[in-house]
């Protein structure tokens, strides 16, 4: 598998090197005819993914926030509604996907060459952590997380699913544009904790999904509150409990507490909504899953609405 990688590694390199000599003839002279066919043959075209229904991204600018806590327990929340769901860990550098959802397993080959993803809870995962040695640093640069990003995406066999969702590394680096260049996103959900700093790079993250026309369905505040675990009071953790620190980003889709339990169930690798489906928090994870299911339906009921429009206008 690793040699499968380094290949992808090579020619990615080799990309590189000729398209910087490209640039370089494109300054040198003026451009002929066949230069501007080849250069636009070579810029990323937008594919769905064969077998995957809707690809939601979870993305913040900020590390820590709570965006893999989120990608797993919304995967598997969609997973107990009964769709059948996959989880890319798009986190090169740092993936904690196999951590928390207990899958350390190398992924087999088949005979088209593609990874077959390890399962867990109902999910098909991918991570580049079940890749490469849990010690061993990675050091890549940008074309190299690109295309190791798109080796994971489209080296899978995913087989059929109804949703992929996929955890992003924090900010809007080479993950997110290659992401948003290369196959169709239904929608974004954005993680953020109530702090200025992360609330102003989330806010740069929208901004970026919505110049590539990126659909966001909104935000999951974490760790804006505490329940009591004497008096079951909610205590409010950051001074403007209305929120109003969080102006100019998408609406709250669920805000989730500050939750010692949903810590220690990401550290043992079974996330909160399998550990205690019951409570409060897994709840809210549910809601989460449902809110953006709703969104999907609605949205391709509104689509085909608009379709059947145009068909019984022509
Ligand atoms: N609501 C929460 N309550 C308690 N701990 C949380 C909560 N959300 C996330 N964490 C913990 O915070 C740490 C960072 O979360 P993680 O999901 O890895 O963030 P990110 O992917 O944004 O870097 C993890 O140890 C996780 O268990
Ligand atoms: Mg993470």
């Amino acid at each position: 598998m690793l040699q499968i990688i380094e290949k992808a590694m090579i020619s990615c390199n080799l990309i590189a090197a000729r398209s910087r000599i490209l640039c370089y003839r494109s300054f040198a002279t003026k451009l002929t005819e066949h230069q501007t066919a080849m250069m636009a043959r070579g810029l990323p075209k937008q594919a769905p993914l064969p077998g995957v229904r809707d690809i939601v991204v979870v993305a913040s600018g900020k590390g820590g926030v709570g965006k893999t806590t989120v990608a797993v327990n919304l995967a598997v929340s969609m997973a107990r509604m009964g769709k059948r769901v996959g989880l890319l860990d798009g986190d090169i550098f740092g993936p904690s996907i196999p951590l928390m959802m207990n899958l350390h397993s190398e992924p087999f080959v088949n005979d088209k060459n593609m990874m077959v993803p390890p399962q867990n809870y109902n999910i098909k995962c991918i991570s580049m952590g079940m890749l490469t040695p849990p010690d061993g640093a990675i050091i890549w640069r940008g074309p190299m997380v690109m295309s190791a990003i798109q080796r994971l995406l489209k080296g899978t066999d995913w087989g059929p699913l109804d949703m992929l969702v996929v955890d992003t590394p924090p900010g809007t680096g080479e993950v997110h544009l290659s992401l948003t260049q290369h196959v169709p996103i239904a929608g974004v959900v954005l993680v953020s904790t109530p702090h200025a700093a992360a609330m102003e790079v989330t806010l740069r993250g929208a901004q970026m999904y919505n110049k590539f026309k990126v659909p966001i369905f909104g935000l999951v505040e974490n760790m804006r509150y505490s329940i009591c675990s004497n008096c079951n009071q909610r205590m409010e953790l950051f001074k403007d409990p209305e929120g109003k620190s969080f102006k100019g980003l998408p609406d709250t889709l669920v805000s989730l507490p500050l939750e010692p339990i949903i810590a220690e169930c990401c550290e043992s690798g079974v996330p909160v909504v399998i550990k205690y489906p019951d409570s409060e928090y897994a709840k809210c994870f549910t809601n989460l899953a449902m809110t953006i299911s709703n969104m999907l339906t609605q949205r391709k009921q509104t689509a085909e609405a608009a379709k059947d429009d145009v068909r019984k206008l022509s």
